[in-house]
C-alpha cells in the first residue's frame, strides 16, 4: 500500500460527520463501503470513499454466521481498530450489534463510548427508528457522540421482519418508516442507511430529511450508496441479490492464484533459486 512514512503524511483533509451533512446540501453523493481489516481499509481509503462502516454483517461475510446476530462488541471493537489504522481519509462507522444499545440508554452511551475511545471511530451506527431508540440517540448525540441511523430491513430484526426482504410496500409500513426518518432526524441523527425499500420510498424519505440517506437495495434516489465489501469484489458469490453490482470477480482470481500455488508447490517449481537465500 503506498503509505506515506509516518511524519510525513500528506495533509488531507478527513470527512467528518458534518461534512457528510454538507455533500447533501452541495447535491454531491456520498460514496461508502464496508470494511473488516486493516488492508482492505487502506485499499477502499485510497480508492476514495467517503465512509467505511465496519458493519456487523462481519458475522456472515468474516464468521460464516447466518445472521447478525452473534457479533459481540468485542468482535466489533477488534475489527474496527484494525480498519482505523488503515484510513486516513474516510469517515469511520462502526456498527453497535444486537443488545448492545437496546437494553438501556446508560448501556448504550457506555457502549458507544467504548468504540469512540477504543477504536478511533467517529460515529456508530443503530438500527431502528421507534420512540425508545430515538431517545436513546438523542442521549448519545447529547454526550458527544454522533449516530448514524438505520432504516427498512434491519437485519437484527430478522426474525420480527420474518426474513430478509423488501420492507416498505404495504402503506402502513410507508408511513412508519417516514415517521421513523424523522424522529432519528429530531434525535439528531447525522445520516441514514435505507436498506431494501421500493425506490419511490427511499426518494421520498431521501427529500424529506435535511441529512444524507445512504441506500443499499434502495434505487437511485438515496443521497449516497453503501455496498458489503466482500459482496461487490464478487467475494461472496453465494450472495446475489438483484441490487448487488459485482465490481469483479474476486473468488475467481483467488481460486486461480491459489490452484496456481498448489500445482508448483507440487511440481517442484517454486520455491526457485531466486526465492532462495545464499
Ligand atoms: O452490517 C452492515 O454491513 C450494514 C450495511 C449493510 C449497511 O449495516
Amino acid at each position: 500500500m503506498a503509505k506515506e512514512p509516518p511524519g510525513q503524511k500528506k495533509a488531507r483533509r478527513q470527512v467528518t460527520t458534518l461534512e457528510f451533512v454538507a455533500m447533501k446540501q452541495r447535491g454531491e453523493r456520498i460514496a461508502m463501503l464496508t470494511a473488516y481489516d486493516y488492508l482492505m481499509a487502506g485499499l477502499v481509503d485510497e480508492a476514495g470513499v467517503d465512509c467505511v462502516l465496519v458493519g456487523d454483517s462481519l458475522g456472515q461475510v468474516v464468521a460464516g454466521e447466518d445472521s447478525t446476530l452473534p457479533v459481540t462488541l468485542d468482535q466489533m471493537i477488534y475489527h474496527a481498530k484494525a480498519v482505523h489504522r488503515g484510513l486516513e481519509r474516510a469517515l469511520l462507522v462502526v456498527d453497535m450489534p444486537f443488545l448492545t444499545y437496546q437494553i438501556s440508554a446508560e448501556e448504550a452511551i457506555r457502549n458507544c463510548g467504548r468504540v469512540l475511545q477504543e477504536t478511533g471511530a467517529q460515529a456508530v451506527k443503530l438500527e431502528g427508528g421507534h420512540a425508545e431508540i430515538a431517545r436513546t440517540i438523542r442521549r448519545l448525540v447529547d454526550s458527544g457522540i454522533p449516530v448514524m441511523g438505520h432504516l427498512g430491513l434491519t437485519p437484527q430484526s430478522v426474525h420480527k421482519l420474518g426474513g430478509y426482504r423488501l420492507v416498505g410496500r404495504a402503506e402502513d409500513e410507508q408511513q412508519r418508516l417516514l415517521a421513523d426518518a424523522a424522529r432519528l432526524v429530531d434525535a439528531g441523527c447525522f445520516s441514514i442507511v435505507l436498506e431494501m425499500l421500493p425506490r419511490g420510498l427511499a426518494g421520498t424519505i431521501t427529500r424529506s430529511v435535511p441529512i444524507p440517506t445512504i441506500g443499499i437495495g434502495a434505487g437511485p434516489e438515496c443521497d449516497g450508496q453503501v455496498l458489503v465489501l466482500p459482496d461487490m469484489l464478487g467475494l461472496n458469490e453465494g450472495f446475489s441479490p438483484g441490487f448487488l453490482k459485482r465490481y469483479a470477480g474476486l473468488a475467481t482470481s483467488v481460486r486461480e492464484a491459489v490452484g496456481a500455488y498448489v500445482r508448483d508447490v507440487k511440481e517442484g517449481n517454486y520455491p526457485g533459486p531466486e526465492h532462495s537465500y545464499e
